[in-house]
């Protein structure tokens, strides 16, 4: 396995499920092996946010994105919450590149403290001591001066803190419009060729 083609996505329990819906489709669109893991808490966010049911055991997980997203199975891992022996709880074999999409508050306290108390905050751990790429795609509003603390303290550490903020200025028609801005901004910081939403002073002069 080529690991420069590999990344971990986590979905957590954020508000935003369309962003890691979609990203996770990119992400797999453009030949990436992507191990996903998601919280219990993004479950039921997208559950209450999109019309996908995801089950708690990966291997069901998997079937129903594979159908929601019509994609191939081969590319795709879900990873259980407490999957120690996953390639992701280990520097030896992580993927360089890891995207928390959405992120939540509570997750990005934890990652902020190394907790590493389930796969997610360990991937996250993983990644960082490891020197490789880490976004936060965080959404919460307003932020507590915690929330701001904890983002603080990520950024000193090379980590890529994006508010799940999309601009307005490519004129979205759709929720979808909105979706792509964010998942385009995403894919240029991961240097994954995008044809979502063209870059600042390409096409859109
Ligand atoms: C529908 C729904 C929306 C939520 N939206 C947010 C949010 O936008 N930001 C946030 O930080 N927490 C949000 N929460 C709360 C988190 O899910 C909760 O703090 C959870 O413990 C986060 O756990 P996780 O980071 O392990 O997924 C939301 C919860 C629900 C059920």
């Amino acid at each position: 396995m080529n690991r420069d083609k590999t990344i971990t996505l986590a979905f957590t329990g954020a508000s935003g499920a369309p962003y890691g819906l979609r990203l996770l489709e990119c992400l797999l669109a453009a030949d990436y092996k992507v191990y996903l893991l998601i919280s219990s808490a993004a479950r039921v966010v997208m559950a209450t946010e999109h019309d996908l049911k995801l089950p708690s055991g990966p291997a069901a997980a998997k079937e129903a994105l594979v159908k929601k997203l019509n994609c191939n199975p081969e590319l795709l891992e879900v990873c259980g919450k407490e999957d120690w022996f996953s390639p992701v709880a280990s520097g030896s074999a992580a993927p360089k590149k890891m995207v928390v999409c959405p992120c939540s508050a509570g997750s990005v306290a934890a990652i902020a403290h190394g907790m590493s108390d389930n796969l997610i905050e360990r991937a996250a751990d993983v990644v960082m001591k490891e020197r490789g790429q880490l976004l936060l795609v965080v959404r919460e509003t307003p932020f507590s001066t915690l929330h701001l603390e904890n983002m603080h303290k990520l950024s000193q550490m090379g980590v890529t803190i994006m508010p799940a903020a999309p601009g307005f200025y490519h004129q979205p028609k759709t929720v979808e419009d909105l979706v792509d801005f964010m998942v385009a901004r995403i894919l240029d910081h991961l240097d994954i060729e995008q044809k979502l939403v063209a870059r600042w002073g390409y096409d859109n002069r």
